[in-house]
């Protein structure tokens, strides 16, 4: 494992698509309700459950990092419409298999565009912490954008802030590429962009662990708040 926080962010995602491309059944073998690290469908409808309850039946809902659609997608499509966005293409081609309910579109998460106010929910499990940190709060932006007022997020990410690249990820022989800041200066970019912070959970693997925030894109924006409402942030 090598400590690289000033990585090429070109090589990065380069890293994280072939990895990803290499490691999809590794990570979520078919016919299995668990992934690689334990975590099974029951622990994805916990926290896919606030989405589920609050966002209006038949939204248009949108999960960044998508993977092979299971489980999220696949518990979304009963209620929602979703578009499931993965850069790896071994990743996309298995949701489209799995999930035909539900439209996946392969591309960075980063680089993909979508009309402001069209997204009653959007999520991004275990997928925003390999993106290069400095792309992560331009992209926080965006996705405020692309919610509509009220709209939630969800994300799970880094708890401790790291960087780098491991060889030989799940015992597979590829690279993966890492980029997360501390779990606090992440809630300070969630409202720094305008998210009112809902909840935040710790969710403990191995010696360490991810966070989960739920956080809402205010119906109304109030003075001052960036990207709150219609106006259009900067990036
Ligand atoms: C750990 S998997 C998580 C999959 C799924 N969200 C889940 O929770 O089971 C991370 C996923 O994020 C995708 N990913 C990583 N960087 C990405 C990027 N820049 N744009 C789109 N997808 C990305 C990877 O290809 C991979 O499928």
């Amino acid at each position: 494992m090598s400590h690289a926080p000033s990585i090429d962010p070109h090589r990065a995602k380069t890293i994280v698509r072939h990895g990803w491309d290499h490691v999809s059944e590794l990570y979520r073998p078919p016919n299995t309700s668990k992934d690689a690290f334990g975590h099974d469908f029951e622990d994805h409808r916990e926290w896919l459950e606030p989405l589920l309850k609050a966002v209006p039946r038949g939204s248009e809902v949108l999960d960044l990092g998508c993977g092979c659609g299971i489980p999220d997608a696949r518990l979304l499509t009963d209620r929602f419409r979703v578009t499931g966005v993965d850069i790896s293409d071994v990743q996309i081609d298995r949701a489209r298999r799995l999930v035909p309910g539900a439209r996946f579109v392969r591309a960075d998460m980063t680089e993909v565009i979508f009309s402001d106010d069209s997204f009653g929910a959007v999520l991004c499990l275990y997928a925003l912490i390999h993106v290069p940190t400095e792309e992560q709060r331009p992209l926080l932006r965006r996705i405020h954008r692309w919610l509509v007022p009220g709209g939630l997020f969800l994300v799970i990410t880094g708890t401790n802030a790291w960087s780098g690249v491991e060889d030989n990820w799940l015992g597979s022989n590829v690279e993966m590429f890492w980029s997360h800041p501390d779990a606090a200066t992440f809630e300070g970019w969630l409202r720094e962009t305008g998210f009112a912070v809902r909840k935040r959970l710790f969710i403990p693997e191995g010696s360490s662990g991810h966070t989960l925030f739920l956080v809402a894109k205010p119906a109304v924006a109030l003075p001052g708040e960036m990207g709150g409402g219609h106006r259009r942030t900067s990036e």
